[in-house]
């Protein structure tokens, strides 16, 4: 049986589209994307999605509460009978309902070396810090914002002539190609979780 990924995005959904890739090219093997749910109207993502031919739901989240909200994600998810759950810029914390439904099956991408530089504006953030090295995590999701067990991380130089735009490429090519690994590790069940470190076993 294939492993049935949900992904939650809210914009560009340049993230779902490699993991849709990956899963094209059997680069994460067994398993297919079931649903891709965005919290706004008209997000980029969910035409990527449609144009694939992948199932979407916009779930439109302006006003409501944020448990209200996440039991409706939820209810679609579990339709959709998700194995894994992949956020890929999406602009909503979760309640402590969802993350505690989904134990370790919440997965987030972001544009930082974490702890560093959490929140919005990561790579800005970097650059005007100065650090000589930037990068990605892939981390499990708990009810904090950009916290969570790292799972992989990547790292790119931060070269003199780098703007904002330069440098959120950079990291973004990686960002591509470590959240597919890490979505093939957690499927796999190759790893094993020890306070905040992840594992990976083989
Ligand atoms: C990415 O930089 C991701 O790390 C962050 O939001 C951005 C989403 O980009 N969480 P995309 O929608 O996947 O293109």
């Amino acid at each position: 049986m294939k492993k049935r990924i949900g992904v939650l995005l809210s914009g560009r959904g340049s993230n779902f589209e490699a993991l849709a890739n990956s899963v094209a090219a059997g680069r994460i093997p067994h398993a297919e994307i079931a649903i891709v749910v965005s919290n706004r109207e008209g997000a980029p993502g969910i035409q990527r999605a449609e144009a694939r031919g992948i199932k979407t739901r916009v779930i439109p989240s302006k006003g409501l509460e944020r448990e209200v909200y996440d039991r409706q994600v939820a209810a679609v998810l579990d339709e959709h009978k998700v194995d894994l759950i992949c956020l890929a810029g999406y602009m909503r914390l979760l309640s402590p309902f969802f993350v505690a439904k989904y134990p370790n099956r919440i997965l987030n991408i972001h544009p930082s070396l974490l702890p560093s530089f959490p929140g919005l504006e990561s790579q800005r953030q970097a650059l005007e810090y100065g650090v000589k090295f930037a990068g990605c995590t892939v981390h499990f999701v708990d009810e904090n914002l950009d916290a969570g067990p790292i799972i992989l991380q990547a790292t790119v130089p931060v070269l003199a002539q780098d703007t904002e735009a330069s440098l959120s490429e950079k990291i973004l090519k990686e960002e591509h190609r470590i959240y597919s690994e890490a979505v093939k590790i957690v499927l796999e069940g190759k790893y094993k979780i020890a306070g905040r470190r992840v594992l990976l076993t083989s």
